[in-house]
């Protein structure tokens, strides 16, 4: 079974798969990282390119090509699982872990949010962080308090998913 982790941007989805990887043995794949890669170009670059609903496209396809892998854990982008065709690519093989941070504790750790498109205008981000929580919530079949260390966190997620 595969491990989605899912959250705001800045909730520790990457530091968390990084030491929840190394606990279950299992793969990190980070599906932003791929989109990158196979572009080869930067998330910000797509967007401001392209436009948000391109970058939409690609991040469905990405989930979906994501969710025929075994054994890895996904960490995925802040607005991937608020989409219910990406929440049904990979709901299929998968436990989703919703790791619920504080928005200003976000803040905290994002600072200017130069490389994240959706995160340059801080009032327009908590409305988004306010529209998000309950789907992120729904979605999940565990949520925890992002909140502790991305180790602790890791902790308590292998216990109960490997
Ligand atoms: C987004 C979050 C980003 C990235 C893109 C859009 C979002 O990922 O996918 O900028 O909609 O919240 P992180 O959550 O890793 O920052």
């Amino acid at each position: 079974m595969n491990i989605v982790l899912c959250g705001f941007m800045g909730c520790g989805k990457t530091s968390v798969g990084k030491h929840l990887a190394k606990i279950t043995g299992k793969t990190l794949i980070d599906t932003d990282e791929l989109i990158e890669k196979e572009q080869g170009i930067s998330i910000s670059e797509i967007f401001s390119k392209y436009g948000e609903e391109f970058f939409r496209n690609l991040e469905f396809e990405m989930c979906k090509k994501v969710s025929k892998m075994d054994n890895v854990i996904i960490s995925t982008g802040g607005g991937a699982m608020t989409f219910d065709r990406n929440v049904q690519a990979l709901k299929e093989n998968c436990n989703v872990i919703f790791l619920d941070v504080p928005f200003d504790i976000i803040c905290k750790r994002i600072g200017n949010g130069d490389t994240r498109p959706l995160f340059k205008n801080k009032e327009n981000a908590k409305k988004l962080y306010d529209e998000r929580k309950n789907k992120y919530e729904k979605v999940a079949d565990f949520t925890l308090n992002g909140d502790l260390s991305s180790k602790k966190v890791a902790k308590i997620i292998a216990e109960k998913f490997n």
